[in-house]
């Protein structure tokens, strides 16, 4: 038996007090599987006193992250506190100089400042894992890193937000509005601090730049994905999409095309059969598509403490076994510089109008939607009790471009009632 790993662990929240509960249950399995004994030196959080529901007494205490990151019996930062800059950066940071290996949950630091980061790793001979960051408890990074590398990776798909997949699940299935099931969320503990992160599509969209770096072999790029959030979604909406055979969800599509790299984090619809389509709450879907391989689709909790720190603790097993793998599947150096591009491949759309129920309004909708070269597979307007009356259209395949051309000009008639969505179509 090799000699113990020492973890450093900062940070014992939900996934902190998970980790350190698969350390103390799981000892012997993981001895008899890395080929050595892990072991936790130390321990770091905001308040020494709270209860978390896991035996600290044998760990040392630090109150500074970056002292924790840098002690001597540290082999191995586990870095578990969140947050794009402020001390979980400064302590992965301090703990890659002084050559301890890190393991991270944190995508928002990823997605921000994975290039930097992965270079000064690789520069200083250690690991800089981050498997937990992406799809929770699917091993992913694992997936594309090592099962796949010998592939073109040729477009990825997913749902990566399980607060966002839960309400838009919860608000079809119990008719409720989304600021009623925004708030049960809110009660369950499901939104992060800053609920934008995860409805406004950020925290998603930090998953997928991940992804697409190591797919494409191109530097972390989070600045050029396009973002939409699920806020303007309603439960009719949702209902009519499944009177089409469709069902809503925030769908993450990246693709390297010849205009360059596409990432969107954005509701579309998809269809109601599709293994998509058919996600329930909290779970998440990540579908890789490879030259070689074909589709591969993997499904698991993307959240939630056992699956968070199983993903993490598989990142701590292959340091304790000497795997060592570049931190986006090839050298840092040799990432591309991305040229970032804005899909304008054609798809039918979903669009929902408000109307002044005034004479004529129809009529300048559909010159709208013929100037602007896009045409109407589908239409119907709803029964209403005020002015308002909801329009819903399908249209045959159109371009980006050609739908905001339309909807431009809708805005332009001054006679929309409230503001219009436009969700593509995704038959995946
Ligand atoms: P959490 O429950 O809020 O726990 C965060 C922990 O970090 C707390 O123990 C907190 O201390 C500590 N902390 C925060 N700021 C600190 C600071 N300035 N100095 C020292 N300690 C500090 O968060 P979590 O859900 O476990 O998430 C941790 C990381 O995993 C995040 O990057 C998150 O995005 C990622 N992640 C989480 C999940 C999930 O299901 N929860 C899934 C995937 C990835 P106190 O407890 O003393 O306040
Ligand atoms: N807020 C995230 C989600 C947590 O809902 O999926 C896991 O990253």
């Amino acid at each position: 038996m090799n000699s113990p790993l020492r973890l450093g662990i900062a940070g014992l929240g939900t996934v902190g007090a998970g980790v350190i509960k698969i350390v103390q249950e799981q000892s012997a399995l993981l001895a008899v599987r890395s080929g050595c004994d892990i072991t936790i030196s130390a321990i770091s959080a905001r308040s020494r006193s709270k209860d978390r529901g896991v035996d600290l007494s044998a760990y040392d205490w630090e109150d500074d992250p970056v002292a924790l990151a840098k002690r001597d019996d540290v082999d191995v930062f586990v870095e578990l506190m969140g947050g794009e800059d402020g001390p979980a950066k400064a302590a992965c940071e301090a703990a890659i100089s002084a050559g301890k290996h890190v393991v991270t949950a944190n995508k928002a630091m990823l997605a921000h400042h994975g290039q930097a980061m992965a270079l000064a790793a690789e520069a200083a001979s250690v690991n800089l894992r981050f498997e937990a960051a992406v799809a929770g408890g699917i091993p992913v990074i694992k997936a594309l890193t090592e099962g796949l590398a010998a592939n073109h990776i040729t477009r990825i798909m997913g749902v990566m937000n399980g607060t966002c997949n839960y309400i838009l699940t919860r608000m079809e299935n119990a008719g409720l509005p989304y600021a009623e099931v925004f708030e049960e969320a809110n009660q369950l503990g499901y939104l992060e601090a800053d609920p934008n992160l995860d409805v406004g599509g950020i925290d998603a969209a930090h998953k997928l730049v991940l992804l697409s770096a190591i797919a494409y072999g191109t530097q972390v790029d989070f600045a050029s994905a396009e973002l939409q959030g699920i806020g303007l979604i309603s439960v009719d909406d949702i209902l009519a999409a499944k009177d089409m055979g469709y069902r809503i969800k925030l769908l993450g599509l990246s693709s390297m095309t010849d205009a360059g790299l596409e990432q969107s984090m954005q509701p579309c619809l998809v269809p109601y059969n599709s293994p998509l389509g058919q996600l329930e709450g909290g779970t998440n879907m990540v579908v890789i598509e490879g030259d070689a391989v074909g589709q591969i689709v993997m499904r698991g909790a993307g959240a939630g403490e056992g699956p968070t720190a199983s993903a993490v603790m598989g990142d701590v097993m292959d340091i304790a076994r000497g795997i060592s793998i570049p931190v986006f599947g090839q050298p840092a150096a040799t990432l591309k510089q991305t040229k970032a591009a804005k899909s304008n491949t054609g798809s039918p759309y979903y669009i929902r109008l408000s109307l002044n129920d005034t004479t004529g309004v129809m009529a300048k909708v559909t010159t709208a939607l013929a100037d602007a070269g896009v045409s109407i597979d589908r239409m119907r307007q709803k029964g209403h009790q005020d002015n308002a009356a909801p329009v819903l259209i399908v249209t045959h395949e159109a371009t980006p471009t050609a739908i905001d051309m339309a909807l431009k000009a809708i805005e332009a008639t001054g006679d929309l009632a409230k503001t219009p969505i436009a969700l593509k179509i995704v038959e995946v």
